[in-house]
């Protein structure tokens, strides 16, 4: 089955094709690792995930979406995640951090953090602060916040790191005309709207390891007349794609829309990123069983499929699924003789 089979890209050998999605889980204090983060990322590690996307994590302090989550801006954050990366390597998985700047979305208070920043002065929606119009400078301090994070990620042993360009984040609402109100060179014309994104991503690969991928993951469309959409995104992945070894394609998150949710509603997203612009994808979305991951490999519409929802609910998902299809599989030692058939 295409679900068990191996796939290089880059530096990552994954042993199937499985990935976890960044999720955010809320339960950080001071931006720090704990071991409950330790455990929750060593289960799934455990369950046969090949590799492991750990979540959001705050390049600032006021890039964090909430004081609970991880933060990756200082030295003293290294060893918490250096942990888990230990722990999840020791059971086999690849481990990647999303690096993040939630721009108009922090909701993170405290000093330093009574105010957000973003292209324009606009707020997401009532219950977020108005930001403040980034300058010059602010853009260069995020970009240089980046790629301290990207070594720190270095530092701590991640295989990759993911920018994370979606969901209206900081990058997102740069690229998204709704967010984007600019009349300078980073607002206006596509060309311009990318252009952080595009130094970021320079600026990044300049000091993250030649050898490791680097990740990108981007919302194809807001759902919103005026919004970005689907062949805007084509075209930001054909300027992005020197820069990036694995594209991840979501979609939604810098205003209210309604769109329909549905099983695998973003793999037409990702399957024609990946035949019109000639690289490889992760889909995600409402992919919860082998029939439909196996669909999506064998038809080539993705390279390799993240399930979120259902990795929370079942750590153990890739075991569990070569177990019941009797395929064969590299159980964990301690843990063989409760899915190996033969043994
Ligand atoms: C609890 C939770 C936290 C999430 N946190 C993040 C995050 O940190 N970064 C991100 O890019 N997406 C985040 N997402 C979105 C997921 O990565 C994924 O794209 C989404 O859940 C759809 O996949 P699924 O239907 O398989 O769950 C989160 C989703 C959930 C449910």
């Amino acid at each position: 089955m295409h679900i068990f089979e191996p796939y290089t890209v880059k530096n990552l050998r994954l042993k199937n094709r499985i990935v976890m999605p960044p999720m955010c889980l809320f339960i950080a204090s001071d931006a720090l690792a704990s071991d409950r983060h330790l455990v929750h990322y060593s289960s799934r590690a455990v369950g046969g995930t090949a590799l492991i996307i750990m979540e959001a994590s705050g390049v600032m302090p006021n890039g964090r979406i909430t004081d609970n989550c991880l933060g990756i801006w200082d030295d003293s954050q290294i060893e918490g995640l250096q942990r888990i990366v230990d722990s999840c390597h020791a059971e086999g998985a690849l481990m990647a951090i999303q690096l993040n700047h939630a721009g108009r979305k922090c909701e993170a208070e405290g000093e330093k953090l009574n105010y957000t920043i973003s292209p324009s002065p606009i707020a997401s929606d009532e219950s977020y602060r108005t930001s403040r119009e980034m300058t010059y400078e602010d853009m260069s301090e995020v970009k240089q916040a980046f790629c301290h994070a990207a070594q720190r990620a270095d530092a701590a042993g991640f295989d990759a790191i993911e920018i994370h360009g979606a969901h209206g984040y900081l990058i997102s609402s740069f690229l998204s005309p709704i967010s984007n109100k600019r009349t300078d060179e980073y607002g206006g014309s596509l060309a311009n709207r990318a252009r952080f994104l595009l130094e970021l991503l320079q600026a990044v690969r300049d000091v993250w390891p030649q050898n490791k991928a680097l990740l990108l993951r981007l919302s194809a469309s807001d759902y919103l007349p005026g919004g970005t959409n689907l062949a805007e995104t084509v075209e930001v992945v054909k300027m992005a794609k020197k820069y990036v070894d694995l594209f991840h394609i979501s979609s939604g998150g810098i205003a209210e829309a309604e769109f329909d949710v549905y099983p695998g509603y973003q793999i037409p997203f990702a399957e024609t990123i990946r035949k019109e612009c000639h690289v490889p994808v992760i889909a995600v979305g409402l992919i919860n069983n082998p029939d439909m991951v196996e669909e999506i490999l064998a038809n080539g519409r993705a390279d390799l499929v993240a399930l979120g929802r259902e990795l929370l609910r079942q750590p153990y998902w890739v075991a569990m699924t070569a177990s019941a299809l009797d395929q064969p599989y590299e159980y964990v030692e301690m843990y063989k003789r409760a899915f190996d058939r033969k043994v």
